[in-house]
């Protein structure tokens, strides 16, 4: 497996694709502030030079790196947990001392995910993400096992 910052148009292009099928467009909310994807930092993760998956994330300046998305389209393979462990040696290179994120609470798969590696919850801001629905109205009311969403959860977890 091959991680690095997408190369070229052709990588440029996938990755947009999935935000868009993903994440509902180019724009993600998180805590009530909008981030352009062209203004995070990405890494891509090729599989027998195939893509198959995609994570950002960004410096936030107070110690912390936000880990804005993370994908897999070859689930169960590792590739979620090899896009994680590096964004976390990113992190870390940056002189980060926290990596912490945002998830929705329909996400279960997402806490299972992040939970069996090594992060804690350390927030819950109930109906962030119907505000977030307000600014960015591509984000479901209903998502995951049907789940309404409403709640955003944060997770983070302290670098070594
Ligand atoms: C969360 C997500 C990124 C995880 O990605 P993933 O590539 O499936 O994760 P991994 O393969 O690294 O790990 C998942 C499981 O597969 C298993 N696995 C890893 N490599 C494997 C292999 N070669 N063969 C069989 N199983 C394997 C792991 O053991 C792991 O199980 P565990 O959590 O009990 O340890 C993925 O589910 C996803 O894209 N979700 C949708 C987007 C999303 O919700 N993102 C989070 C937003 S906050």
């Amino acid at each position: 497996m091959q991680i690095g910052p997408p190369k070229g148009e052709t990588e440029w292009r996938w990755l947009h694709t999935l935000w868009q099928q993903e994440w509902g467009g180019d724009t993600m909310v998180s805590r009530g502030h909008i981030y352009q994807l062209a203004d995070l930092v990405s890494l891509v993760a090729k599989v027998d030079g195939e893509m198959a998956g995609a994570a950002t994330y960004r410096i936030d300046g107070r110690g912390g790196c936000e880990l804005m998305s993370i994908n897999a389209t070859r689930p169960h393979a590792g590739v979620g947990s090899r896009l994680l462990e590096a964004v976390e040696r990113a992190a870390r290179e940056a002189g980060c001392r926290r990596v912490w994120l945002i998830t929705s609470n329909d996400n279960l798969n997402a806490l299972r995910f992040y939970q069996r590696r090594g992060y804690r919850m350390a927030a819950l801001y109930p109906g962030a993400i119907d505000e977030a629905r307000r600014i960015k109205p591509s984000i479901p009311l209903v998502g995951n096992d049907g789940i309404e969403i409403h709640d955003e959860l944060e997770l983070a977890k302290a670098l070594a």
